[in-house]
């Protein structure tokens, strides 16, 4: 048996953000999220599932992948093998139109393409809602890349109730993502890792028992377009969410001193009348969302500042699709 199929998805950048889990296996999440898909950054992935394979592989950008990345991805096919009743490994291939490791959140990508891949090759049938759910079990943010433009992940309390759903279409706001790269170092602790030490900061209690009001506070700010509400509690979000990697143990210090001058920066433009704010995951790099009529003076601004490395440009992006389903012989 061989059956093969490629698919695309882009990486997503939360608004609130998800940090921390109540079920690690399962990747049930602390608390609900939001985020918006990138359009512009993408991971095309190819799936096949041939009988002449003894185990899984996966080559990732060109280069055979590591033992940790193999085995997580083999993890989550293994979950797809079992719906689909068949036992073949597969070969996966996967390359990412963005640089890997700079915080920009290529497991999202990664796994939301390899799930539409792999489920298609098998001639599975599933929902939006069911690839939501098993992207999940792969990567958290990844079950947020699956549906397209703006996105809500129902934090749940199990597998069936964890997944991710459209709020608002991509066409639905004019925001501009500014990917701002002070730093192309390689993370040394990932969101794996981090996730596994929220609970060990006094603060994530706090910030989860809030984390509603957030949330309410953000969707409603989306969906009417109210921009200065919006970039309040994004802002207040991504430092909540600093905080409590911060007062870890061992505390994680993701901010580095280029980080800290263009954060002071988007809030002195702000102030004086700029509709842009900033977001930053777990990593030096900021992302500053902006009103698309305000994206010129934004990117000028940005030019003047000696830390900025690098800008990437993103819009609202769509869901997860297929490129290539070719299935032959299951
Ligand atoms: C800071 O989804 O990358 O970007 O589930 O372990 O793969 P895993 O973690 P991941 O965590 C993302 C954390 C974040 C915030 C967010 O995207 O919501």
């Amino acid at each position: 048996m061989r059956s093969t199929a490629k698919a695309a998805a882009h990486p997503n950048i939360a608004f609130i953000k998800y940090w921390g889990n109540r079920d690690n296996d399962l990747r049930i999440p602390a608390n609900g999220s939001l985020s918006m898909n990138l359009e512009g950054l993408e991971t095309q992935t190819t799936v096949s599932f041939d009988s002449a394979l003894e185990q899984d592989q996966l080559v990732l950008n060109g280069e055979p992948a590591g033992e940790g990345a193999l085995e997580r991805v083999s993890s989550l096919l293994d979950r797809i093998r079992n719906l689909a009743e068949i036992n073949t490994r597969a070969r996966v291939m996967s390359e990412n139109n963005f640089p890997t490791g700079t915080g920009i959140a290529s497991s999202a990508s990664a796994f939301a393409a390899l799930t539409l891949a792999s489920v298609t090759a098998l001639g599975l049938c599933l929902t939006e809602k069911e690839l939501s759910q098993l992207a999940r079990t792969g990567s958290g943010s990844a079950s947020r890349s699956i549906p397209g433009g703006f996105v809500e992940w129902q934090a749940g309390t199990d597998h069936d109730s964890s997944y991710a759903e459209t709020i608002a279409p991509p066409e639905h706001w004019d925001l501009v993502d500014f990917i701002v790269l002070v730093s192309r170092e390689h993370k040394k602790t990932g969101s794996y890792q981090g996730h596994r030490l929220a609970d060990t900061s006094p603060l994530q209690k706090i910030r989860v028992a809030d984390a509603k009001r957030r949330l309410d506070i953000c969707r409603k700010a989306l969906l009417e377009k109210d921009f200065p509400t919006f970039a309040e509690i994004v802002e207040l979000d991504s430092n909540m969410m600093h905080s409590v990697m911060m007062t870890s143990t061992p505390p994680l210090y993701y901010w580095q001193p280029g980080t800290l001058e263009i954060m002071a920066a988007v809030q002195s433009w702000r102030m004086e009348g700029l509709p842009v704010c900033f977001t930053i995951d777990a990593g030096p790099n900021l992302h500053l969302i902006c009103l698309k009529d305000a994206s010129e003076a934004v990117k000028r601004k940005l030019g003047a500042l000696i830390n900025v490395k690098s800008i990437l440009t993103c819009t609202p992006g769509g869901p997860a699709y297929l490129l290539e389903p070719e299935i032959t012989g299951v």
